[in-house]
């Protein structure tokens, strides 16, 4: 028997039922569920709804339940109520009897999946940090260990600048810690509980909901019934946290394929990581980090899912909003999943040092330091950047790197080139000269990483 059979004189239809319930999803909400059960049982004692002892039978048999529930979740599936607030009331009916049925004295299944999304969501968020905070820390570690892989750095995908592997990570590094400070903002404004809502207008009991807050953990209770029933802003903005992660996510490992790739060759990725191919023998396929890539998509497409449901909802709960549940679970597994894929991938990372090297002594990543020296020499930038376009052309002509020109190569283009030129050709001094704070210098890298070690407590 449904919940709320009074009202009615026919059962609903199989059809319409297999269509409604939101068993088979929401049973993942069953803990938060109880816990915030327990916590309306010591409200109703102190509106005298419930009898100390009363509350203390109620919350002992959904202590009970709780320990059934977290040794087998799965095991709630089996059963045929309509969502998860009503298997725990129906559990709670079964251990106790009569007594469970007072439990849903001045609560509302509205108030009460608010509730428990909420409580699911602060804690997933922990969770998450915890895994980024890890694969934060595999690159810091990457990075102290490929500080003198110098390779190439692009723009355009063309080799523009040379930078070190170690460099790239911590540029990854910084992308996870907005996200990770972004989950810490998420959950400050998450932080309110709306227990004690009602169905929308607010309880008919006169329930401490500051106190009852702070028993479910909330810092506050939340300050409008008919926004606590309504409000999932909390699950849109954790998937709009989670897809922009998902971006930097997806970046990290479109640049990974890109490394791994036989014309790069600049890193091996892991045998635990990749697949072979049915077909062709030599292959090694980065699939871990292409389903990153892949599964960026469906997590951006949960968001806009989401603020569809939401964008035309009159106030206050509408049934639509069930469909914040699939959406956001699936979103932050998947999240979660590749983040923790991203750290795995790290882990047995191989960088071919001589293999970058060689690739940043090529494509003319020097020219901009070919430019600076001229305008050390006197040479206004516009004249010198010009200068030098018109010396890769030629070098590219005679098949030579700028390094290798004669002295009086360089001359044709500038009388100012002298042999002191040699030097600043050079990698080491490209990336010793970017030493404004943030950039590739070795010494500037070697900060950044300390100052990482340091905060993250490596
Ligand atoms: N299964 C519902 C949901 O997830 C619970 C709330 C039901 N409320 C109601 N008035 N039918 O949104």
């Amino acid at each position: 028997m449904a919940l709320w059979g009074g009202r009615f004189t026919q059962a609903a239809d199989k059809r319409f039922k297999d269509f409604n319930d939101s068993l088979r999803f929401d049973y993942r909400l069953a803990e938060q569920d109880i816990e915030g059960s327990i916590g309306w049982s010591k409200a109703l004692v102190k509106v005298n709804v419930l009898t100390q002892e009363e509350q203390q039978q109620l919350e002992q048999a959904l202590n009970e339940l709780l320990i059934e529930v977290r040794s087998n979740p799965q095991a709630i599936l089996q059963d045929e109520a309509e969502d998860i607030h009503s298997w725990v009331e129906s559990k709670l009916i079964d251990k106790v009897g009569n007594l469970g049925k007072k439990l849903h004295t001045g609560r509302s299944r509205n108030d009460q999946v608010a509730l428990d999304i909420k409580m699911w969501c602060k804690q997933r968020v922990l969770e998450l940090q915890t895994s980024i905070r890890n694969l934060q820390c595999h690159l810091v570690q990457t990075a102290e260990n490929t500080q003198d892989a110098v390779m190439p750095g692009y723009t355009h995908l063309q080799r523009a600048q040379p930078i070190t592997f170690a460099h790239w990570c911590m540029a990854y590094v910084e992308m996870f810690d907005r996200d990770y400070t972004r989950l810490t903002d998420a959950h400050k404004r998450m932080n309110t509980c709306p227990l004690g809502s009602g169905a929308l207008a607010g309880t008919a009991y006169a329930v401490d909901r500051e106190t009852l807050a702070r028993d479910l953990g909330f810092a506050f209770a939340t300050r409008n019934s008919l926004d606590s029933v309504s409000d999932r802003d909390h699950i849109v903005e954790l998937l709009s946290a989670a897809s922009l992660s998902m971006a930097h996510l997806s970046r990290f490992a479109e640049d990974m394929i890109i490394f791994n790739s036989g014309e790069a060759n600049f890193v091996e990725l892991s045998d635990r990581v990749t697949s072979g191919s049915s077909l062709m023998p030599q292959k090694k396929n980065p699939d871990a980090c292409e389903l990153i890539r892949g599964k960026a998509g469906r997590v951006m497409g949960a968001l806009t899912a989401m603020l569809m449901t939401l964008k035309g909802l009159p106030l206050a709960y509408n049934k639509d909003m069930q469909e914040d549940k699939e959406g956001i679970f699936d979103a932050l597994d998947t999240w979660q999943d590749c983040v923790d894929m991203a750290t795995f991938v790290l882990d047995e990372l191989k960088v071919n040092v001589e293999r970058t090297r060689e690739s940043a002594l090529k494509g003319y990543s020097n020219a901009t330091e070919l430019a600076d020296y001229l305008v050390a020499k006197g040479v206004p930038f516009r004249d010198s950047h010009h200068i030098v376009g018109e010396t890769v052309v030629y070098a590219i002509e005679k098949g030579k790197g700028l390094e290798d020109l004669t002295i009086p190569e360089f001359r044709q283009f500038s009388e100012v080139v002298g042999d002191d030129v040699y030097d600043i050709l050079s990698l080491q001094s490209c990336l010793n000269k970017r030493c404004a704070k943030g950039g590739v210098s070795p010494l500037r890298v070697a900060e950044a990483i300390k100052e990482a070690k340091q905060r993250f407590n490596l």
